[in-house]
């Protein structure tokens, strides 16, 4: 599956802002002033830009375009091209950190319970940010809201690459393979909140979610689109779950705003 730099640049500062401020932080001090984070599905480099505390990272896309960009961004970084669809080859050893910024959601099970043993098998902590979990709400609303983000969640759980993709589910069912390996989570929401000032990325969120949902088979999602994007200055709220997985010998003085034993 490809995603343009344009869409990804466009979504970075909702994605700033909304991420979780606690765990991030955690993240951050699982790092220290030495640990080396492996990014996955790095796209033009925001994990990099998250996490500026870590000493090196390690990049992995399949996508050359994007991996250049975030080399831009992370200088010294260390770069793989290759498809995430296999974990085998990719360079976990010694990894303090991995991060999935923007990932989890485009993934089926098995390759989420592989990511958890390679996780696991590293000794390192996980943090994965901005899982999407199903909820969009428009204020204010329309009738045909609901079937159209229905549509588009049916969509969200197509194979994307990395098996039958759980879309909304799919923060859930990391948490608790990670936790299933002796890990402490911490999940915690981190929707965006798109209000007059992300008015472009209001109208291709819009535009997304309208073709997503007619080629699930919603009917009517071109109307429904141009009524939405008549309607742009009105709030949009979208989902998200932001997950960090820490070894249990891990310390983290933080504390967090929810956490989750699942
Ligand atoms: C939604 S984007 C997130 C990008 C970035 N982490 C961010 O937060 O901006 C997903 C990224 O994963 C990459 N990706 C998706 N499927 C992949 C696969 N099977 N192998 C390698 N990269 C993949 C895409 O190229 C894209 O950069």
């Amino acid at each position: 599956m490809s995603f343009t730099a344009e869409w990804l640049e466009l979504r970075a500062p909702a994605d700033a802002a909304a991420r979780d401020p606690a765990l991030r932080a955690a993240a951050a001090e699982h790092l220290g002033r030495d640990g080396v984070a492996l990014d996955l599905g790095c796209g033009p480099g925001a994990a990099c830009r998250a996490l500026p505390e870590a000493a090196g990272w390690r990049l992995v896309d399949a996508d050359a375009r994007l991996l250049a960009l975030a080399t831009a961004r992370c200088p010294g970084a260390e770069t793989v091209r290759a498809d995430l669809a296999d974990l085998a080859p990719l360079p976990f050893r010694d990894a303090r950190l991995v991060t999935a910024f923007a990932l989890l959601d485009l993934a089926g099970e098995a390759w989420l319970e592989a990511l958890a043993g390679r996780v696991a098998a590293a000794g390192a902590g996980l943090y994965a940010p901005l899982c999407y979990d199903g909820t969009i709400a428009w204020d204010p609303p329309l009738p045909e809201d609901a079937a159209i983000v229905a549509a588009f969640n049916a969509h969200q759980r197509r194979d994307k690459g990395l098996g039958p993709a759980l879309g909304p589910e799919a923060a859930t069912v990391m948490a608790r393979a990670m936790a299933a390996r002796g890990y402490r989570v911490r999940l915690a929401p981190s929707p965006w909140r798109l209000g007059p000032q992300q008015d472009a990325l209001h109208r291709s969120l819009v535009a997304g979610i309208a073709e997503a949902a007619a080629e699930a088979g919603a009917r009517g999602a071109a109307g429904w689109a141009q009524a939405r994007l008549a309607a742009i200055g009105s709030g949009c709220s979208v989902g998200h779950l932001d997950i960090l997985a820490l070894p249990a010998g891990a310390s983290t003085q933080s504390k967090t705003t929810s956490e989750s034993r699942p």
